[in-house]
């Protein structure tokens, strides 16, 4: 649908075209468009702003600033006493088209690095997540408080936001250093100096750049033998091989990695909240762990993905509190505690490796967003960010019994789920006769958003089934969907 001015020549846009736009930039873009298409020929006389303004029902300022830039760009020229004109000599770029999008040619394929083909065959189809039955790793942002977000933004921005404008430390912003230290130790029971904590634009940046700093090609990496995708193709930066960890209802099993690899440089496991099973690595391994990582020399990259949500009385103790021979890097992210577009997360560093994190971090992306930084250390000063989680954790403890709940009164336990005692996903396990991938693109189909467990396991072939997110669904969502998913799952137990 479009508005026509000056005959049907000249059209505002309307409905997707302009979704999202401000009124002026709407004006601009629909001038550009009839400009580059020909609807506004070269030297032609455009409409006055104040026909265009009459006709479109948008202020008569609004026009001029949009026209005013058109102008500057080089598109229109404005005649004092006369009119307004399209320019004879359109700006070189307005007439070069970009190239079509189409698939890489196979001569294009063999130019890509090892590591590259491998990162484009272990992505996640489906694009970024979305709050639907049963999309993984998204928050329910309905209740962020934004409004009081919005109100810290804006005090920031007045108040030294000029100082924010400019380079910031590697390391981070102070303030942020020492809110993320103080919340680590009082959430977590994490204990570091605010001098450890480095600021990451994610979690999986943290890793990239300890793959950077930590890893030589050939190095082994011990990894649990089921995880997170992203972070394996991060580890493998540095072109270090992976060695995948047998894992049992106690987590990674630390014997069976010796045989693997007697000698690795590094060891990536997620104790708090496994990835995608849901297992805790009990005190046994977890010590166990720490033990010969400090007589074998290496280090141990403690993954805390959503190890902030536990919905069990007692919290397990994280690797970095019962290291006393300064071998575990701690990570972490803001991403499911505030939300996923801040686009902030941590690293606490052993002591000794400060200076080398920091002069490498300077050296690729050097820092991250500095009003952000600021407006999060307010957040988590003021108090914000403990009792936003605490209500968080709430909701999502009752939308995980409503989901436990709901499937067990409709599949009867015929198949196992995995241990829910805190994250915003559940592992739901199929027999070997329902192939998880080819059922998960059948579900997509039938509108079920589901993951195969496979896919974090691409080496072993030990998992299937489905991993499930609930957090980021109301309870009657949960209900229709786990509904719909056990119809799905008996029909697809029929087909066998
Ligand atoms: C184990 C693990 N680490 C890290 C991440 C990603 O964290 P971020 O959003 O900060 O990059 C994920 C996401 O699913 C994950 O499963």
């Amino acid at each position: 649908m479009a508005k026509a001015a000056g005959g049907q020549l000249f059209t505002l846009l309307e409905g997707p075209e302009s979704a999202g736009h401000t009124r002026r930039s709407q004006v601009y873009k629909s001038c550009l468009k009839a400009i580059l298409d020909g609807r506004l020929a070269r030297g032609s006389r455009l409409p006055s702003a104040r026909e265009l303004a009459r006709d479109w029902r948008i202020s008569r300022n609004t026009i001029d600033e949009a026209l005013l830039q058109l102008q500057a760009d080089g598109f229109l020229e404005r005649r004092v006493g006369d009119g307004t004109y399209v320019s004879r000599d359109l700006p070189s770029t307005a007439s070069r088209k970009p190239a079509a999008m189409r698939p890489a040619s196979r001569a294009a394929q063999a130019s890509y690095s090892a590591w590259a083909q491998r990162a484009l065959h272990s992505r996640l189809p489906g694009g970024s997540p979305q709050p639907r039955a049963f999309f993984a790793g998204f928050p329910a942002l309905e209740f962020f408080p934004l409004d009081l977000w919005q109100r810290l933004t804006t005090r920031r921005y007045r108040t030294g936001g000029r100082d924010l404008l400019g380079y910031m430390p590697s390391m981070g912003l102070p303030a942020l250093r020492e809110a993320t230290a103080r919340h680590l130790a009082i959430s977590r029971g994490v204990t570091c100096a605010p001098e450890q904590v480095m600021i990451l634009n994610s979690l999986i940046q943290g890793v990239e750049l300890l793959s950077r700093v930590l890893l030589e090609r050939d190095d082994a990496v011990w990894v649990e033998e089921a995880g997170y995708p992203n972070v394996r193709t991060a580890l493998s930066m540095s072109g270090a091989r992976l060695v995948p960890v047998p894992m049992d209802e106690e987590g990674l099993d630390v014997a069976a990695g010796q045989e693997l690899a007697p000698k690795p440089a590094l060891v990536h496991v997620t104790p708090a909240f496994q990835y995608p099973s849901g297992t805790r690595m009990s005190l046994q391994r977890r010590l166990a762990l720490l033990e010969w990582a400090n007589r074998s020399g290496a280090w141990i990259v403690e993954d805390d993905y959503q190890g902030d949500f536990n919905y069990e009385a007692r919290n397990i103790e994280p690797l970095q509190a019962l290291d006393r021979a300064s071998r575990v890097i701690h990570l972490g992210t803001y991403t499911n505690a505030v939300f996923p577009s801040l686009r902030l997360a941590y690293m606490v560093i052993p002591p000794p490796l400060c200076a080398v994190f920091e002069a490498v971090r300077s050296q690729l992306d050097d820092h991250t967003h500095g009003i952000q930084q600021a407006v999060l250390a307010d957040f988590i000063d003021g108090g914000h960010l403990s009792s936003h989680m605490r209500r968080m954790r709430s909701i999502y403890k009752s939308r995980r019994d409503t989901l436990l709940g709901e499937l067990h009164a409709t599949l009867r336990d015929e198949y196992p789920l995995g241990p829910a005692h805190g994250g915003m996903n559940v592992a739901m396990h199929l027999p070997k006769a329902m192939r998880d991938a080819p059922l998960c693109e059948r579900g997509w189909k039938a509108g079920l958003h589901l993951a195969p467990l496979s896919r974090h396991a691409p080496t072993q072939g030990g998992l299937n089934g489905l991993f499930l997110g609930y957090a980021a669904l109301s309870e009657r969502e949960i209900r229709a969907g786990a509904r719909r998913l056990a119809r799905f799952i008996e029909a697809e137990h029929r087909r066998r």
